[in-house]
């Protein structure tokens, strides 16, 4: 069943077995633009901007996940089930819930807990909390051990919702369930590969804390987050 509803591929060789997945299209741009060479773009549905080329001779894809868990849901899915991607790393942001991790700093997602229905309502999982591949993030650990990049091992928290009402409520969730940090991906990203029998992993560099209230700018985040990019694009095969 290709194309499939959100990507226009035709030929599923046109995307690499491992597809790194920031957020933002434009990240996904500016890491195709800088770091990949004999560059195909592949997508643009919707502008989600998706591309393969070579790094370090290896080669991998990029392509933009969208903000949240339904529509990483939904990309993550195709890639899994119709393109026989293996493999999908996502780069994103994350605010950090305690002053152990700084801005800029590099974490790796043991696992993600969540209070999202998105598992349960995909396939039937009570559970909250799904842990990433335990094969991809050794081999993540190994890239930013070989690197020189210092990184946390950590869960994280995904949520459904950027804006609470209760802008405090972190304090219980860092303190119940040891979650380090939040975005609003990763929960999803790992149940389809679960149900899908594929790898998934999570990569984020801190953004912002809600616990000091220090934050990086749009700009800064765009382009800024070489150190997370450069240990995920070791995965080139
Ligand atoms: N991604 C980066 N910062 C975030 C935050 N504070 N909440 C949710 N997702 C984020």
């Amino acid at each position: 069943m290709i194309p499939t509803p959100h990507i226009e591929v035709r030929n599923k060789d046109e995307i690499a077995k491992t597809v790194l997945m920031p957020g933002d299209p434009l990240r996904a741009k500016f890491i195709a633009d800088t770091f990949l060479t004999d560059v195909k773009q592949f997508n643009s549905v919707r502008n989600i901007f998706g591309y393969t080329g070579n790094y370090k001779g290896r080669r991998i894809s990029v392509m933009a996940s969208g903000m949240g868990m339904p529509s990483i849901g939904i990309y993550s899915y195709e890639l899994f089930k119709f393109y026989d991607v293996e493999n999908i790393v996502r780069i994103g942001s994350c605010g950090g819930y305690t002053p152990d991790v700084k801005l800029y700093d590099v974490i790796l997602a043991k696992d993600a807990w969540s209070e999202s229905s998105y598992a349960k309502v995909q396939g039937g999982y009570e559970g909250d909390t799904i842990e990433g591949s335990p094969e991809l993030n050794q081999k993540l650990i190994n890239a930013a051990n070989e690197l020189g990049i210092p990184i946390h091992i950590e869960r994280i928290h995904s949520s459904d919702v950027f804006y609470r009402e209760n802008s405090g409520e972190y304090k219980e969730i860092f303190k119940k369930h040891g979650c380090v940090a939040v975005e609003m991906e990763a929960f999803a990203l790992f149940h389809n590969a679960k149900v899908l029998g594929k790898n998934a992993a999570c990569l984020l560099t801190v953004s912002d804390n809600l616990e000091t209230r220090e934050e990086t700018t749009a700009e800064e985040r765009q382009n800024s987050f070489t150190n997370m990019m450069k240990i995920a694009l070791e995965l080139a095969e």
